[in-house]
């Protein structure tokens, strides 16, 4: 029998989250039906609600940083049971393809599809619908702000009993991404000199990478003053509130040459941020884009001489190059030995009938990463 849940739904963009019921299908073979207990407030839900990143089927049921708890398994799918806790995967992995089988499982052919919102085997068919029975599509998949909802296990990584899902939530976007923004992408090493523009969720995460990979200067830009206090909590060295300023500090100590990497994880990306994180960045150094903003924008302002001349990389980072498979049970793992602070990132927490205030907050900049309690 389908489970009638509360849900938060967008209906067009630009648009707001509306909480309204939602049926949610029966686990077929290879889904299972999660009761959720935390999802997080990443900013990439927000580009769904100002149309920044278009969706194919409205209405769509946001969320996708969630973790929960198995309610049912459908027929003939081994690995999971009634009980057991999981932490979603934003993108899915099938373990199949060309990208899972050769270490990045981020880039799973799977990916293709997760803004459709239908079941990829067989994409006319929606595991969320209306009381009238019209589709409601899940965002990346899986939909998060929902009290139920049913997913392919290509997007459950299973997790300990013991785990805390209201803080492992964050293992489900923000942790991965900011963390391997840092680590796998921008390839930090012992010593190096790091710079982050923008510290709100997956900022504070990428300063922490930075930090555990041994940066000695991790230098953060953030415009609101409780994000760069914040982000030296985690592991900032230095916080300053312009590019400019913080170009300047990654010069003064590395004689003038400039960061090692630079990672660009502002809410709302432009051109103008990659350009800025670029002239910051040395010779052969690294320029890590995590950051989102309108689909359709184009075109980055540097220069192209001093991109050949100086050997610069401009890389892009989807879920920090990280193989969810094996490290979100890593990152775990870490958080279990104090050496990764998710309780510290959660700065509020919103019942689900308070969704767009925490987005409002988000904007206000008085949270660093929000968390739905259900
Ligand atoms: N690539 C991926 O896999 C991936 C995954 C998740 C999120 N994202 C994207 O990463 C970005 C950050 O997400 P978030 O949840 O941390 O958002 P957030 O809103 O929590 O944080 C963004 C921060 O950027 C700051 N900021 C805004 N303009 C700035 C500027 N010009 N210079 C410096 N800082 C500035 C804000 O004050 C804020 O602290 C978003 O665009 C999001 O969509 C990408
Ligand atoms: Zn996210
Ligand atoms: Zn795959």
């Amino acid at each position: 029998m389908p489970i009638t849940s509360r849900a938060a739904v967008i209906r067009e963009a630009p648009g707001k989250f509306e909480i309204t019921e939602v049926q949610v299908d029966d686990p077929r073979q290879n889904e299972i039906r999660i009761k959720m207990v935390a999802s997080g407030l990443c900013h990439s839900d927000d580009h769904v609600v100002t149309g920044d990143l278009p969706v194919a089927v409205y209405p769509v049921c946001g969320g996708h940083e969630g973790a929960g708890i198995v309610e049912s398994v459908g027929p003939n799918t081994p690995g999971f049971a009634p009980g057991d806790k999981v932490v979603f995967s934003f993108l899915p992995a099938c373990g199949k393809c060309r990208w899972c089988s050769s270490g990045h499982q981020n880039l799973c052919d799977l990916g293709a599809t997760v803004l459709v919102g239908s079941r990829w085997e067989d994409p006319t068919s929606f595991r969320l619908k209306l009381e009238d029975g019209s589709p409601v599509a899940q965002f990346l998949g899986i939909s998060t702000f929902s009290e139920y909802t049913t997913v392919s296990v290509d997007s459950a990584i299973k997790v300990a009993d013991d785990t805390p899902l209201e803080k492992a939530c964050l293992l489900g976007c923000a942790a991965g991404t900011g963390w391997g923004s840092a680590v796998n992408s921008g390839d930090v090493k012992p010593g190096d000199t790091v710079l982050i523009l923008g510290v709100g969720g997956i900022g504070t995460m990428a300063v922490q990478g930075a930090a555990h990979a041994g940066a000695a200067n991790v230098i953060v830009v953030d415009p609101v003053a409780f994000k760069r206090e914040h982000a030296q909590e985690l592991g900032a060295t230095h916080a300053v509130a312009t590019a400019e300023e913080a170009a300047e500090l990654a010069q003064s100590f590395t004689n003038g040459q400039g960061a090692d990497v630079s990672i660009v994880t502002t809410g709302v990306i432009s051109g103008e941020h990659v350009a800025q994180a670029f002239a910051a960045t040395r010779k052969a150094g690294t320029v890590v884009v995590t950051a989102l903003g309108k689909a359709t924008d184009v075109g980055v302002p540097i220069s192209l001489l001093e991109l050949t001349m100086y050997e610069k990389t401009v890389k892009g980072s989807l879920f920090g190059s990280s193989n969810p498979r094996a490290d979100i049970p890593r990152l775990l793992e870490l958080y279990r030995n104090g050496y990764l602070k998710l309780d510290e990132v959660i700065t509020t927490e919103y019942s689900l009938d308070e969704i767009n205030q925490g987005y409002e907050d988000m904007h206000a900049g008085k949270n660093i990463r929000g968390v739905i309690r259900f």
